[in-house]
């Protein structure tokens, strides 16, 4: 099977990245697999910027078609933040659980409770950047719900649920998430581009 090395060691993405793009026939590689354990200086202003830090990274060593990620959540009444802040909102080294504490704490009071997660992909198709951008809009919860999923998933309710993402099943996250939307793009661009792409089994 094709495989495509994805640029990230958050074991819950690299499943849920596997999970959307196997059913295509592409096989999802951490980079990790490859002997590239380092972690990737985020030091990006913006999503995309860090998405391509994370690719070019990655394929400056593998030399091999490779995509990366960088997600955030925009929180209307915070004027966007903690964005591409989000893993580190509440410093290093980075928590989940300090990181929706802090979030809630900075709601409180507050009725406006609009909110995106919002995710920008990087392919690194042969010495050049693609990007991919999807997003999901929905409402903080006034407290945590859920052990599903990961980051901010149990205080993220999407628009049209009762369920915060941590409540529901991964599949349902998977069909709405802002990375599937964005992988659905890729996946476009791919079967677009499939007999000009070299995927790495094909080496
Ligand atoms: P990353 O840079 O793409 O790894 O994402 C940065 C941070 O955004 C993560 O550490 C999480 O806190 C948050 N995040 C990304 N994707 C999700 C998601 O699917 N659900 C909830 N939080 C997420």
């Amino acid at each position: 099977m094709n495989h495509i090395w994805f640029a990230s060691h958050n074991t819950h993405k690299i499943q849920e990245l596997e999970s959307l793009l196997n059913p295509m026939g592409w096989n999802i590689r951490g980079i990790g697999e490859a002997g590239l354990q380092d972690e990737i200086d985020e030091t990006g202003l913006d999503l995309k910027e860090n998405a391509r830090i994370k690719a070019e990274f990655a394929f400056a060593r593998l030399k091999e078609t490779c995509i990366s990620d960088d997600s955030g959540l925009e929180v209307d009444a915070l004027n966007g933040r903690p964005g591409v802040h989000s893993a580190r909102f509440a410093g290093q080294p980075p928590d989940s659980t300090k990181n929706i504490n802090l979030l809630l704490d900075n709601m409180q009071g507050q009725v406006n409770r609009r909110a995106q997660l919002r995710t920008i992909i990087c392919l690194m198709w042969a010495n050049t950047a693609y990007f991919f951008e999807g997003s999901v809009a929905g409402q903080i919860t006034l407290e945590p719900r859920g052990a599903g999923g990961f980051g901010y998933d149990p205080i993220f309710m999407p628009n049209g649920y009762h369920e915060t993402f941590a409540e529901m099943p991964s599949e349902l996250k998977n069909s709405m998430s802002h990375r599937a939307r964005a992988v659905r793009q890729l996946i476009d661009f791919l079967k677009a581009n499939k007999s000009k792409i070299i995927l790495n089994s094909l080496k």
